[in-house]
């Protein structure tokens, strides 16, 4: 299949639009006149909605379960056949119109698990106008940083949201972002929940509850191909995000074609992606995917350990016969840790299981063999990114199931063309470590753009290695070219799946008006990978107790980025190391948080800091076992 792609890209792609609706045929499959920006199926007239929704209900499966909401949070089981949900979102985006929502305008969704997100996802889809999903777990000031990007017409929103142990409360967020922001939403809408209500602001929130019941509902509204169906913000190296840019049908052709032969899933079937509608996998396998192909697919609000206990993943397989399940390694490390001989499985029956699909950070062998060994269906490692909107490389069970190497995601998958090159641009050797790049063009569904930033796009994501796109993982391929990907060319970290940047959180300590310069890297971590450390260097004269400041650090860090960034450890050093030029050697820092093998800097300013950090990160609990300077 890999073959008969590379042999004709655009009749392979032009096969695989046939699985969708088009109100009007695209006039060629690829538009490759703006190199080095491409765009797929110009020309062609489209609804995202229409392809998730009515088509279905139309095509006789109105009365199939489209969407399932479980939330052990709060103790709530809802089904909503696809007639159902295409009618909530007709009604929804009715209202939407009537306020004045139309093609093009962005509307921030910044809301928790509940069925009301997807609602607002598909309503938005349904009129053309441009969703951007904000993840709950994000403070007011990322919040805000993303209305002054996307500049929302409305943001629709929910009362709280319900953690753990906790009610976190969005509306008091939301008011603070949008006091925050330059840009101002012409208003709101909010998701009233029971378990804590929101104060409105007159002329400006209006409750979903209240006004959008009895509207009359919206047709689906005819979008280019390249029309944006959504922007996603994503961690970049700096504190700013990057508005990822999903087209229409470029994104529809790649994930109905993704579900069928990477997923082997089939319509009619329960597919579970156990992420949150704030991520990338939510947007394409919680909301898009599964309903392209008129599957069931299921809303969990819910941990994998605590709500009630470790056998949570278990109780919603059977409950709902889940055929594929995807989910984050970390969530099984979650498992692993609280029920390591998976005693809680003896009260399930979980055979009507296929395939579990592990991404969004690296899967390490020995989660990937504990699952195996528990699940007893193959667990797949896939390897993919925000970016790419689906997989870029995959062992695609829908075709054929490769053996699967502990350690790689397997092999590129259709479009994709994968190389490892060095920093002269050139490919190195199978089994070479270099950055992990694609050929252009990216494949249909993954981003054309950035945000109103092709400039953007380009610099950080084309230039640097000409004719191609860097992915910012580097590792290597082997002989039998299975990609490894190891690590990350740049800041951004990956915390229970969650990417953040590390040179966001460098940014928000130097707030603190105590806090002469810092760095801050990602360390290992048993159960959500990676988690960040800060060190800080104060500025002379400040004599307050080291303790109070390092608490200080971590409520700033928290209140600005989010509880999801789980900053929980930070120290107060005398220096940090640095090379010659003044650049801080955060690499070497974390080889020595890991206890690895590290080599002492040809370009070293003061080697004796290096012992320094070592010391204090020994005092908090890394650096064990420390290896040394090679
Ligand atoms: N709204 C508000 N706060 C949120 C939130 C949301 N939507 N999601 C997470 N948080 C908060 C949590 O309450 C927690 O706060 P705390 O510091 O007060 O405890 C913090 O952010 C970190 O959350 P989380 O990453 O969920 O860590 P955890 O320690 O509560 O749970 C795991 C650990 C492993 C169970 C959990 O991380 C998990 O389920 N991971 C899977 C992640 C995943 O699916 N990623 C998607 C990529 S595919
Ligand atoms: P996100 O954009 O949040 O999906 O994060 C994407 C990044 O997560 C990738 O660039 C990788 O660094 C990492 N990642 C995702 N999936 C995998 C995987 N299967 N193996 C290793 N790293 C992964």
């Amino acid at each position: 299949m890999y073959a008969r792609w590379q042999a004709d890209p655009e009749g392979f792609w032009a096969e695989a639009a046939k699985a969708i609706d088009w109100i009007e045929a695209p006039k060629a499959i690829l538009d490759d006149s703006r190199k080095p920006l491409y765009s797929w199926f110009p020309g062609g007239k489209v609804n995202t909605a229409w392809n998730c929704l009515d088509r279905h209900v139309e095509g006789g499966r109105a009365d199939q379960d489209a969407l399932i909401y479980d939330s052990p949070v709060t103790g709530t089981k809802t089904r909503y056949t696809y007639r159902e949900l295409r009618d909530k979102v007709a009604e929804l985006a009715g209202w939407l119109r009537d306020r004045g929502v139309v093609a093009g305008d962005r509307v921030i969704v910044y809301m928790p698990m509940v069925p009301e997100a997807l609602f607002a996802m598909l309503a938005c889809a349904r009129l053309g106008a441009i969703h951007s999903v904000v993840f709950g777990g994000f403070a007011a000031k990322e919040l805000a940083t993303r209305i002054n990007d996307a500049k929302p017409k409305a943001i629709i929103s929910a009362s709280c949201g319900v953690e753990p142990g906790r009610t976190v409360a969005y509306k008091p967020l939301l008011d603070e972002a949008i006091e925050l922001a330059s840009f101002k939403p012409e208003f709101t809408l909010i998701w009233q929940r029971p378990m804590l209500a929101a104060s409105l602001v007159e002329g400006r929130d209006f409750d979903w509850g209240k006004v959008v019941p009895g509207t009359a509902p919206a047709d689906c509204v005819p979008v280019a191909s390249t029309d944006p169906l959504y922007v996603l913000y994503t961690s970049g190296t700096t504190g700013i995000p990057k508005g990822v840019v999903r087209d229409n049908a470029g994104h529809m052709v790649a994930l109905a074609w993704s579900m069928k032969n990477i997923y082997g899933a089939a319509p009619g079937e329960v597919f579970w992606a156990a992420s949150d509608v704030g991520w990338v996998v939510g947007h394409s396998y919680i909301t898009y995917g599964p309903l392209l192909i008129g599957a069931t697919t299921i809303l969990y609000e819910g941990k994998p350990v605590g709500t009630p206990d470790a056998g949570a993943f278990w109780r919603v397989i059977e409950e709902y016969n889940v055929r594929t399940q995807f989910c984050a390694p970390t969530a099984f490390r979650a498992i692993k840790k609280e029920d390591p001989e998976g005693k809680l499985l003896a009260d399930y029956d979980i055979s009507c299981l296929r395939t579990l699909f592990l991404a969004g950070e690296r899967a390490d062998p020995d989660t990937i063999q504990w699952a195996e060994d528990k699940v007893k269906v193959p667990v797949i490692d896939h390897w993919w990114q925000t970016e790419s909107g689906w997989p870029m490389a995959a062992n695609m069970v829908g075709v054929e199931l490769l053996p699967v190497k502990y350690g790689s995601p397997t092999c590129a998958v259709p479009g994709y063309d994968i190389r490892v090159l060095d920093n002269d641009n050139n490919e190195v050797k199978r089994g070479d470590i270099g950055s992990i790049v694609v050929k252009l063009p990216l494949a249909p569904g993954a981003l054309p753009t950035l945000w109103q930033n092709d400039d953007g796009f380009i610099r950080s994501y084309l230039q640097d290695f000409p004719g191609y796109y860097k992915t910012g993982d580097a590792g290597y391929i082997d002989e039998d070219g299975y990609i490894y990907v190891m690590s990350r060319t740049d800041d951004i970290i990956n915390v229970a799946g969650h990417r953040l940047s590390t040179g966001g959180m460098e940014e928000v300590l130097s707030y603190h008006p105590d806090v002469a310069e810092c760095a801050v890297i990602g360390a290992a971590d048993q159960l959500k990978g990676q988690v960040p450390v800060g060190f800080v260097v104060l500025k002379a004269g400040v004599n307050r107790p080291d303790e109070e400041i390092e608490k200080e650090l971590v409520r700033l860090v928290r209140d600005k980025i989010g509880p999801v960034a789980a900053f929980k450890t930070v120290t107060v050093v005398k220096r940090l190391p640095k090379t010659r030029s003044g650049k801080i050697l955060r690499g070497t820092m974390r080889k020595i948080a890991d206890s690895e093998q590290w080599s002492m800097p040809a370009t070293i300013d003061d080697p004796i800091i290096l012992d320094e950090i070592a010391e204090s990160l020994r005092n908090i609990g890394y650096a064990k076992s420390e290896k040394g300077a090679a």
